[in-house]
C-alpha cells in the first residue's frame, strides 16, 4: 500500500524548514539533474532547493529562452522546461526582490536520430539513468517504486484541477504521474500514455531500469499486431522499418504532430529525403517542368487531409516499387488513383 502522500508532505516541510541554511550560504543547490547529462526526449524534469532567506524566486532559461519562473512553495521546488535538439544550456537565476543573488548554468545535450549534427553525443556528456539510483532527496515526497495502481492506472485527467498530491490521485493513479505528467501535455497522445499506462513498455526490471526492448518495433508488435501482419507480409519495406526503428519517427508518448510524429509527415520524409521536396521525381520523365506539387494542396482521394509524401508513398510497406500506397501496378495507374482525365489516352 502506498504510504499517505499528504504525511508524507508535511514530513518533508519539517525536515526541510528544519534544515539549516549550509556554511556556503548558497541560495539554489541542484538536486538534479547533474551537469552534462543526455536526453533523447524534449523535456528536462529539474528540482532544486531553494534557501528562502536568500532569494525568493527563480527564472529558468533554456538557451537564453525564458521557460520557467517558480515562486517557492516547499523549499524543494521541481519544473520541467522544454529542450531542443543538440546543446541546452540552462541558466537557473535567483532573485531577492529584484537583485540577482544567484546565478547557476549547467548544460544538456538532447540527443536526435534525425538530425545528423546531433546523432553523436559530444565529448564530455553522458546519459544519467535516473531511475537506476536510490534516489533518496525524491522519495520524501515522491513514490518511486511502482504500486499496484500503476498496472491499470486511473487515468489523472478523471480528476481535472486536482493536485497530484490528493489521495484521489494517490491511490488510484500512476506513480510516475508526479514526476513525469508533462509527457502527455501534447495535442497527440498515445493511446497507452494517454490512460498512463507506462508499464505497459517500460518495466523496473530492466537494467537499466525501464528501458525498453530493441528494436523497438519489437515493442510496438506487441499491441499493434495487425499492422505486423500487413506490414512483414509486403515485398518491400521502408528503411526504417526494415531495421525496426519506429521512434525515429514516432514518438511512444505524444507530439505536437497527428499520428505522434516528430515533425509533421512532410517535414518528417524531407528531412532524410531531401532531393524529393520539389516533386520534381514524380514526373521526372514528362514535360512537365515545375515539378508535381508535394504539399500545400487538397489531397484528393483523403477528404480534408492535405497532399503530403504519404499521399503517394507508405511510410511503412508496399508489395510495389517505390513504396506506393496503393494496390496500383504501374506508374500510370498512380497517376490515375487522382487524376481521372488521365484515363483518356
Ligand atoms: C519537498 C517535496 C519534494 C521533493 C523532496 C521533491 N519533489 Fe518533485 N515535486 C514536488 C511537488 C509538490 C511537485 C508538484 C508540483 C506541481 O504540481 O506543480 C513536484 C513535481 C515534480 C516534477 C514535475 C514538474 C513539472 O512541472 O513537470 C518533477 C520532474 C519532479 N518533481 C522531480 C523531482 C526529483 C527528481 C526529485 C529528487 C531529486 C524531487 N522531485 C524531489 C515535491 C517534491
Ligand atoms: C521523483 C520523480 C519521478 C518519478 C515518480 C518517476 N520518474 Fe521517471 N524520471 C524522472 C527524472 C527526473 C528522469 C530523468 C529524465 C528527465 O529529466 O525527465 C526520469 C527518467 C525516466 C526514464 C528514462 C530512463 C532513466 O532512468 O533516466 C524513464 C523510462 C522513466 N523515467 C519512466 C518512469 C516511469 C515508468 C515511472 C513510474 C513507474 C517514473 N518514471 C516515475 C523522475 C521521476
Ligand atoms: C508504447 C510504449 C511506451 C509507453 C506506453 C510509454 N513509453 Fe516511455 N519510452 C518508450 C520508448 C520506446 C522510449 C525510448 C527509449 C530509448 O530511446 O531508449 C521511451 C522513453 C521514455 C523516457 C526517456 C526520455 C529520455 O529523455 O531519454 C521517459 C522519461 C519515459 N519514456 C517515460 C514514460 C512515461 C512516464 C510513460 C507513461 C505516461 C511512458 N513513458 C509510456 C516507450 C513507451
Ligand atoms: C500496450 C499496447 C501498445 C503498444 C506497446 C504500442 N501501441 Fe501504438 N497504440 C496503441 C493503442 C491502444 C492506440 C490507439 C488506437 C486507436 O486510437 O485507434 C495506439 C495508436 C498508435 C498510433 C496512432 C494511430 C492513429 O491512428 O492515430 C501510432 C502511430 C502508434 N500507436 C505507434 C506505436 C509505436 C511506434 C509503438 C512502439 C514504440 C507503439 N505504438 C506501441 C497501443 C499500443
Ligand atoms: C519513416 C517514418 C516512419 C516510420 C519509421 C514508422 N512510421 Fe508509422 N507512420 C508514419 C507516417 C508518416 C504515418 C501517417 C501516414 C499517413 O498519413 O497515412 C504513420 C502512421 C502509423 C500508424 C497509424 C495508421 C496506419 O498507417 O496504420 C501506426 C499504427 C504506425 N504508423 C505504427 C508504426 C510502427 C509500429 C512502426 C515501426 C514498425 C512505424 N509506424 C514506423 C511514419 C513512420
Ligand atoms: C530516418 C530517415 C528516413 C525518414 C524520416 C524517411 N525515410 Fe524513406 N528511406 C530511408 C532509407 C534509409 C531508405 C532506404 C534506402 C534508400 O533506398 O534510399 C528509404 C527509402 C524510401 C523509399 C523507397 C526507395 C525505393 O525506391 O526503394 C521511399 C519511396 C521513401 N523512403 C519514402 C519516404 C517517405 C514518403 C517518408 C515520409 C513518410 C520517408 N521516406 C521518411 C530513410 C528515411
Ligand atoms: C503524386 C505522387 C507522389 C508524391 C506526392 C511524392 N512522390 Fe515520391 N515517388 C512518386 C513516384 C511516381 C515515384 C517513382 C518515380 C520513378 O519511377 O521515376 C516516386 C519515388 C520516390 C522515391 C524513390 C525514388 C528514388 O529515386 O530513390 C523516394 C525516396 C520518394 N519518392 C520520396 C518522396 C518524398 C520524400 C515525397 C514528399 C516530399 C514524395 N516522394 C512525394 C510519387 C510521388
Ligand atoms: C494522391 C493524389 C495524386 C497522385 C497519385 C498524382 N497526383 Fe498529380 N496532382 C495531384 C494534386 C492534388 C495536384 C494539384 C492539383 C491542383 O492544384 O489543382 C496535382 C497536379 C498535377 C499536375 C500539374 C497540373 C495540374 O493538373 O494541376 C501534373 C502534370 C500531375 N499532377 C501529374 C501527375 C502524374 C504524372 C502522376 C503519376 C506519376 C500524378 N500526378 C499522381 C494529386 C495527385
Amino acid at each position: 500500500m502506498p504510504i499517505r502522500f499528504t504525511y508524507l508532505l508535511i514530513t518533508a516541510l519539517l525536515l526541510v524548514s528544519a534544515m539549516p541554511v549550509q556554511g556556503t550560504e548558497k541560495a539554489i543547490t541542484i538536486n538534479y539533474p547533474p551537469d552534462k547529462t543526455v536526453r533523447e526526449y524534449g523535456l528536462l524534469g529539474v528540482s532544486v532547493n531553494l534557501s528562502r532567506d536568500l532569494g525568493d524566486r527563480i527564472i529558468a532559461n533554456v538557451n537564453s529562452k525564458k521557460r520557467a519562473t517558480i515562486t517557492p512553495l516547499l523549499g524543494t521546488e521541481c519544473f520541467s522546461v522544454p529542450l531542443e535538439p543538440g546543446i541546452n544550456t540552462v541558466e537557473l537565476i535567483a532573485y531577492k526582490g529584484d537583485d540577482v543573488v544567484e546565478n547557476i548554468i549547467f548544460d544538456v545535450f538532447r540527443r536526435s536520430e534525425l538530425i545528423s549534427g546531433f546523432r553523436n553525443v559530444p565529448p564530455g556528456f553522458k546519459k544519467d539513468n535516473f531511475h537506476s539510483e536510490d534516489r533518496k532527496i525524491c522519495t520524501k515526497c515522491h513514490i518511486l517504486k511502482p504500486n499496484v495502481y500503476d498496472l491499470k492506472p486511473v487515468n489523472p485527467a478523471t480528476y481535472p484541477g486536482e493536485s497530484f498530491e490528493s489521495e484521489k490521485l494517490v491511490e488510484t493513479t500512476s506513480t510516475c504521474y508526479s514526476c513525469h505528467k508533462k509527457i502527455t501535455a501534447q495535442s497527440y497522445v498515445h493511446g497507452p500514455a494517454s490512460v498512463w499506462s507506462c508499464l505497459s513498455c517500460h518495466d523496473d526490471d530492466t537494467i537499466p531500469d525501464y528501458s525498453v526492448k530493441t528494436p523497438d518495433s519489437e515493442l510496438c508488435y506487441e499491441c499493434h499486431i495487425d499492422e505486423k501482419k500487413d506490414w512483414l507480409s509486403k515485398k518491400y519495406t521502408h528503411g526504417p522499418v526494415t531495421i525496426g526503428k519506429c521512434t525515429i519517427c514516432h514518438s511512444p508518448h505524444g507530439s505536437d504532430n497527428a499520428f505522434n510524429l516528430f515533425k509533421s509527415t512532410w517535414d518528417l520524409c524531407v528531412n532524410c529525403h531531401a532531393a524529393k521536396a520539389d516533386g520534381a521525381h514524380v514526373i521526372a520523365d514528362t514535360l512537365f517542368k515545375e515539378g508535381h506539387p508535394t504539399r500545400g494542396r487538397q489531397d484528393p482521394l483523403r477528404v480534408g487531409k492535405e497532399l503530403t509524401c504519404a499521399s503517394c508513398h507508405s511510410a511503412h510497406a508496399s508489395n510495389y516499387p517505390h513504396l506506393w500506397a496503393f494496390e496500383v501496378a504501374s506508374l500510370y495507374e498512380l497517376c490515375q488513383k487522382c487524376h481521372k482525365q488521365y484515363s483518356e489516352n
